[in-house]
């Protein structure tokens, strides 16, 4: 068959071990997942509720539109309805993006290491993928400058970025959107958008207004904890939107994820908890990492970066073996360090005896 030849020898996106699946090979009662940036506290209350009174008939198709979501949403944020375009997860619409700018014969930018599928998808689109390393966790706006051409089509910037949790202030941000040209698209993946506590921080829709090549992109899928409905959205300019949309498959979010996601849009103070639970987590391991004297980057997310003076595999495997699933390093571009998801206070507590003990066992831990 003609296959792209870009198809060849590609894997598969490889999702984290499965809570069964650990549970099974080590035997365990108990396991906790603090490997894919969910939210430990689940969703609203309210979406429970709303889904135990769902009646709806399977049959019909849901609103290609998400009109009743679209329009609270835009109301939420402040913009018109046409600059809304909702996807199955973010995923979606970084996959959208790739597909309507990406080819063989131009480029896209993007940090090294950040979120993997920008890469991914921009490999399937045949188009060259210029990687500019972190520099001391961050992205090197300077050098990423530098590499775009008049062949660059789109710049991936993840703020705060995964796996390092670091956010691109706010004035370099601002500094680099006016440097480059209008027609690169510049994506700014917000995916852990309200979780940022930095309090230099501006709202990007801000730049959105100002600039017509500049896409940001949030997720229902963090902190209003619905990452098994697959909803996640983009706002730019209507024009960028309108151009945009012919690539959306028509019907890509189901009634009941459409239903959760505005039921859940509406309870603030849901979220309002679970960023004070994540501030007080963060402090738990920032703790943890001065008494052990071990680096940690200053996360902005619901995840962090932690070193462990050690193979990050071995580490991930020890973990595993007390019921924790976390991400090793390796995997992930950062050896020496692992990424996990912070957890309830007591998931946290657990967990850091459990690393403790994992290191200890190691002969590393300070
Ligand atoms: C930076 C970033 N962008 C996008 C996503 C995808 O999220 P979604 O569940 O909305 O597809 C993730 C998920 O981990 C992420 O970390």
């Amino acid at each position: 068959m003609k296959w792209k030849n870009q198809l060849t020898g590609m894997k598969p996106y490889q999702p984290g071990r499965s809570i069964d699946e650990v549970k099974k090979m080590y035997g365990l009662d108990h396991i906790v997942k603090l490997a894919s940036n969910e939210n430990p506290f689940g969703t609203s209350p309210k979406v429970s509720e709303f889904l135990e009174n769902q009646a709806t008939n399977h049959a019909i198709y849901p609103d290609g539109y998400a009109s009743s979501l679209r329009q609270a949403l835009a109301e939420a944020l402040g913009v018109e309805e046409q600059q809304l375009l909702f996807g199955n997860g973010s995923d979606e619409i970084i996959m959208m993006i790739s597909r309507a700018l990406l080819q063989p014969g131009v480029n896209t930018v993007m940090a090294i290491p950040t979120f993997p599928q920008y890469r991914h998808n921009a490999v399937i689109e045949g188009a060259e993928v210029r990687e500019v390393n972190l520099k001391d966790g961050a992205h090197d706006l300077d050098e990423m400058t530098r590499q775009i051409d008049e062949n660059t089509a789109v710049v991936w910037l993840c703020s705060p970025n995964n796996p390092t949790g670091m956010l691109i202030g706010q004035q370099k941000l601002e500094q680099f959107v006016q440097k480059i040209s209008e027609d690169v698209l510049i994506v700014i993946d917000e995916a852990y958008f309200e979780y940022i506590t930095d309090p230099t921080y501006k709202n990007s829709l801000e730049l959105v207004k100002k600039h017509s090549n500049v896409i940001v992109l949030r997720t229902f899928s963090k902190a209003y904890g619905l990452a098994g409905f697959r909803v996640g959205y983009a706002v730019a300019q209507k024009e960028l939107i309108a151009r945009l949309d012919p690539v959306r498959e028509p019907f890509n979010n189901t009634v009941i994820s459409q239903g959760a996601a505005l039921t859940a849009l509406h309870d603030s103070s849901f979220i309002e908890k679970c960023v004070i639970e994540n501030e007080s987590g963060k402090k738990q391991f920032q703790e943890y990492a001065t008494k052990h004297n071990l680096h940690l980057y200053p996360s902005q997310g619901n995840f962090l970066l932690l070193q462990v003076k050690a193979d990050s595999d071995t580490v991930f495997e020890g973990l595993l073996k007390k019921g924790f699933i976390i991400r090793s390093g390796n995997a992930l571009g950062t050896p020496g360090y692992i990424r996990i998801t912070i957890g309830t206070r007591q998931q946290n507590e657990v967990f850091l005896q459990s690393l403790t003990e994992v290191l200890t066992e190691l002969e590393v831990l300070a």
